[in-house]
């Protein structure tokens, strides 16, 4: 069985969100008090969560498992998982999305467990404007979990920024030139509508064009092809060897090479981080589903999923759960 939809793509890239929660409010995110989290007997365990990811690998053809939140390292049994996945058939290729908060403490056991690689949520360099716009003075831990994930071994330690007009865009080519220093892989990306304040809106979206501009006014970016199902669009940056991403996910959109499928924390899996409808696994799977049954339910909510996510519609809804709810 494989996960494919009426649209011709087939899911191979697993997204698994670990938990909701996180140590961050970061403005595009989450208000500043934070969410109701989702409560523990609804959270699914380490044990449920390795029989998922295992039928995702073992009957349905997933390849790559990342692991997200809300922020992933906040989940103890997160080594243990990676090494669960890592065992499997094929060992599939894993990473995490993370803000790096502590990673300083757990890069080396993560690496030993297997895992792969990191992308890193870092929108600036400057201490203030980090605490601006994550609303807590923690830069340095983030710059720490950076180094240590390079020191055991992951590469290319990617980081993810998300410009904010007027508050972190006039320093992109700061934060590029730092991420060259230190050979981190830069990628930005277009803030989207998945805030749980709903705050967003198309007018304060820093573009994939205004970010290229800004660029431009002190780096010859040159386009490199091959994006495949990557979002990212890759250039290099003066002669290189330095490239830099740009993920124009609501003006560029990737939707009709999109490879992905989610499950959250909760167990319930969204075949879009847009999708308007989940699949209830946790409850087949505490009622005693068998492992067929769990997959057969899994390619049916494959099926329904939508041809592209329709931000630019204008009866776009945002979907009822937040970011960190449903993993980035
Ligand atoms: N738009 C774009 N990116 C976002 N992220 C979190 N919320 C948004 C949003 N509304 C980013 C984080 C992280 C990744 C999971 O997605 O910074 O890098
Ligand atoms: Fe936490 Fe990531 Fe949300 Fe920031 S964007 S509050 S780091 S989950």
């Amino acid at each position: 069985m494989e996960l494919g939809d009426r649209h011709g793509r087939v899911a191979t890239d697993l997204r698994v969100s670990l938990t909701d929660r996180c140590n961050l409010r970061c403005q595009y995110c989450m208000p500043a008090e934070g969410l109701d989290w989702m409560p523990a007997e609804e959270t699914l365990t380490d044990d449920e969560l390795n029989r998922l990811i295992a039928i995702a690998v073992t009957r349905l053809g997933v390849t790559d498992v990342r692991f997200t939140g809300g922020e992933p390292l906040l989940r103890r049994g997160l080594p243990a998982i990676v090494a669960a996945t890592k065992a499997l058939p094929g060992s599939p290729r894993t990473a995490i999305t993370t803000n790096a908060l502590g990673l300083k403490h757990t890069a080396a056991a993560l690496a030993a467990a297997g895992l792969d690689r990191v992308n890193v949520s870092l929108d600036t360099t400057d201490p203030e404007t980090f605490e601006r716009i994550t609303r807590r003075p923690r830069l340095h831990d983030v710059l720490d979990g950076l180094a240590a994930a390079q020191a055991a071994g992951m590469r290319p330690v990617k980081v993810n920024a998300v410009l904010l007009r007027g508050i972190n865009d006039h320093e992109a080519p700061d934060l590029l030139r730092w991420c060259m220093k230190h050979e981190y892989e830069l990628r930005f990306i277009e803030q989207m509508p998945l805030d749980a304040q709903h705050g967003w809106d198309r007018a304060s979206m820093v573009t994939a064009d205004e970010t290229l501009a800004l660029l431009g006014e002190s780096f010859r970016l040159t386009p490199l092809d091959g994006r495949g199902s990557a979002p990212a669009e890759k250039f290099l940056v003066d002669d290189g060897p330095h490239t830099v991403g740009i993920i124009g996910s609501v003006t560029r959109p990737f939707c009709g090479d999109c490879n992905r499928v989610r499950l959250t924390a909760d167990g319930q899996v969204r075949n879009c981080l847009f999708a308007r409808e989940e699949s209830d696994l946790r409850a087949a799977l505490r009622s005693g589903a068998s492992d067929d049954e769990l997959a057969q339910r899994w390619v049916a909510a494959m099926a329904t999923k939508r041809p592209g996510h329709g931000i630019d519609d204008p009866a776009f809804l945002q979907p009822t759960r937040p970011m960190s709810a449903i993993g980035g």
